[in-house]
């Protein structure tokens, strides 16, 4: 079992790969990403991560990727960690370039990956995660999954200020828009809310996910914009991510949501989505590989 680093098809130990300063993903954060995590040796909603990055790339006018390849890259690079449950960072900048606003002509994109050991809180989805709000900062087009991160970096510098653990976003008509680094959900009697997809949030894995739980669990989801003060009434609230699964969140700015403690919706949402992680342990391997989450 090993950490491990690619770049441009070369395998090294972490640290070693080196990146060009004329990358223009470290000039004008030039680039796309994704994270993706693994449970027990099965790379997680693989498909629905590629089609994610596939379409950031193409947002951005990087059509020069075969994505096949990469995900061929991803799943060998996955594969020769041997890593269990694990972190898959996948980046893919326009490449180097003179420092020149226009895209450059013919630029050939660098693809870096690394795979890291998963560390699990599952002591925070327990006691469930603690919040602050602050105004949504960020560019207008965040369902790009880009390399622009400073405003949730902010963000999320002041809930560990305040002891929190996330921040939630909320824009300047007052209307919730997401996490810093999670998709945002509440839940009122046996409706449960999150932001309909569009360019002011993420169109989070999870939380997609979290939706199809939340039908087969005969919940109402209901996909539309919703206020502050909605979310600090609900009955229930609840953050998504790839990497913090299903989390209850129980207080917002020091106040009580949801009466402080994990709610019952979050509770069976969750169980849902761990069965699907369970059935793609226990798919026969051909299909596991295929297999959307
Ligand atoms: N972030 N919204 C934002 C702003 C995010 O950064 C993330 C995830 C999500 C959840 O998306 P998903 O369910 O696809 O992981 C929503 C990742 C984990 C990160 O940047 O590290």
């Amino acid at each position: 079992m090993k950490e491990l680093d690619y770049i441009n098809g070369a395998v090294a130990p972490p640290g070693e790969a080196t990146l060009s300063i004329a990358d223009r993903g470290v000039l004008f954060g030039d680039g796309v990403y994704e994270v993706l995590r693994s449970y027990s040796g099965r790379l997680w909603a693989f498909d629905r991560h590629m089609t994610r990055l596939e379409r950031s790339l193409r947002q951005i006018w990087i059509d020069n990727v075969d994505i096949q390849q990469i995900r061929r890259a991803a799943s060998d690079l996955y594969r020769q960690s041997q890593l269990p449950d694990a972190r898959l960072y996948i980046q893919i900048t326009r490449g180097p370039a003179e420092r020149d606003f226009p895209l450059p002509q013919n630029p050939r994109p660098t693809v870096v990956m690394t795979v890291r050991a998963l560390q699990e809180d599952r002591e925070l989805r327990r006691r469930g995660a603690r919040v602050i709000t602050k105004r949504d900062l960020r560019w207008g087009r965040v369902d790009i999954k880009s390399l622009n991160l400073m405003a949730n970096m902010m963000a999320k510098k002041e809930a560990r200020e305040c002891g929190a653990d996330e921040a939630v976003l909320v824009n300047e008509r007052g209307v919730m828009t997401e996490g810093a680094s999670s998709s945002l959900f509440i839940a009122r009697r046996k409706t449960v809310l999150t932001r309909e997809n569009g360019p002011h949030i993420l169109p989070g894995v999870t939380r997609e996910i979290a939706i199809e739980c939340a039908e087969e669990a005969g919940l109402r989801v209901r996909e539309c914009a919703y206020t502050l003060d909605e979310f600090r009434n609900a009955d229930e609230a609840f953050l998504t991510g790839t990497t913090l699964g299903i989390c209850p969140l129980v207080s917002a700015d020091g106040f009580p949501i949801g009466g402080g403690k994990p709610g019952q919706i979050a509770q069976t949402i969750r169980q849902l989505y761990n069965r699907r992680v369970q059935e793609q342990r226990d798919a026969p391997i051909a299909q596991r590989e295929e297999r959307n989450a």
